[in-house]
């Protein structure tokens, strides 16, 4: 008996030798080790034997079953391990990577300038407006002062709508300014009227590192009694010490605009140079930002506010050179160019 035994014993570590795949593996495991195998015929006929022989067949047998338990497990280690590399193989998947960041939108950096904007303002009490792109002539030049043969409509190059009335004028464009809704707002409202406009304007031009013929403003009004140029000059002030720092210079000079009276431009301290000549700033040191004045009594009056009950203040700036200013970028085309590696950066 001892010998069957080792004779099982090595039949059963060769035949496990040339085994390479788990359901052969499974059929040896029942061929050797299950209920009807010879080993357990042997382990069961123990109890007929006489006791010196049980002992010694006894342990031999069970020696035998340990043995090819234990060959079994590391077998079926070894075919386990080899399919699962098989299988990654085809489709590799390495969970140690870190993930991948899923891309987030954001506002476009002239929005984010613009919202800045109007909750600034909005924090002084102006309302935000907006008013149509697609404009009347009277509104964007006829009830701001500047009538037909004007030399004001040149310097704005404008797109005009290919719409012609019967006696042959050509009454719409695209508005070239924002001031339009101002004078809207003057017409349709009555005062007090504090507001602010954002929106876009449109001039008919060629793009260059500094001119877009498509961009955005924001103007400004105010409508009350006694308003005087110191709230003009208080509330611009107010903006620019929030937009551009505590201790940034801001200056005041003389500009000349029909639908104001008098008329100034405000310019800010080179962020560049600190005041002291640069390139951005063509060597002055200043960097005008915005057209403003006291609101024409005229246009007041065309409007039908009464300009001996009622004054107001009137501002406008372009927003592109702002976030330009702010982060020393020097082609306006950039914002409009939609590239992403760009846009990604605010
Ligand atoms: N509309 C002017 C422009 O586009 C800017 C401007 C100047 C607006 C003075 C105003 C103002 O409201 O009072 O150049």
């Amino acid at each position: 008996m001892i010998k069957q035994l080792e004779e099982l014993k090595s039949n059963a570590g060769q035949e496990l030798d040339s085994i390479n795949d788990v359901k052969e593996l499974e059929s040896w495991r029942v061929h050797h080790l299950g209920k009807k195998s010879e080993l357990t015929k042997v382990l069961r006929s123990l109890a007929t034997l006489p006791l010196e022989e049980r002992k010694t067949v006894g342990a031999q047998a069970n020696e035998v079953k340990a043995n090819l338990e234990a060959s079994l497990k590391q077998k079926r280690q070894v075919l386990q391990a080899a399919q699962l590399a098989v299988s990654t193989k085809r489709e590799y998947f390495d969970i140690t990577l870190p993930g991948r960041r899923p891309l987030t939108g954001r506002l476009h950096p002239i929005t984010q300038t613009l919202y800045e904007i109007c909750d600034i303002f909005a924090s002084m009490g102006f309302e935000v407006v907006e008013g149509p792109e697609v404009e009347w002539d009277y509104y964007n030049f006829e009830a701001l002062n500047i009538p037909k043969e004007h030399p004001a409509r040149d310097s704005m190059s404008t797109s005009w709508i290919d719409f012609e009335t019967e006696n042959g004028d050509r009454p719409m464009l695209l508005r070239t300014h924002n001031t339009s809704v101002s004078a809207r707002m003057i017409e349709t409202r009555q005062p007090p009227i504090r507001v602010v406009e954002p929106g876009r304007v449109y001039r008919y031009e060629a793009s260059d590192a500094t001119h877009v013929p498509m961009f955005y403003q924001i103007d400004g009004l105010a409508v009350d009694k006694g308003i005087t140029m110191a709230d003009l000059k208080g509330t611009l002030y107010e903006f620019a010490r929030r937009f551009f720092g505590e201790d940034r210079k801001v200056r005041f000079r003389c500009d000349y605009f029909p639908f104001v009276e008098p008329g100034v431009e405000m310019a800010i301290e080179c962020s560049v140079c600190s005041g002291k000549g640069c390139r951005l700033c063509g060597n002055s040191g200043w960097i005008e930002i915005l057209g403003a004045g006291m609101t024409h009594p005229q246009v007041l009056e065309r409007g039908g506010i009464d300009p001996e009950v009622y004054q107001s203040f009137a501002f406008g700036m372009g927003i592109d050179r702002l976030p330009m200013l702010r982060y020393g970028i020097d082609d306006v085309r950039l914002f409009y160019g939609s590239d992403l590696r760009f846009l990604k950066q605010f």
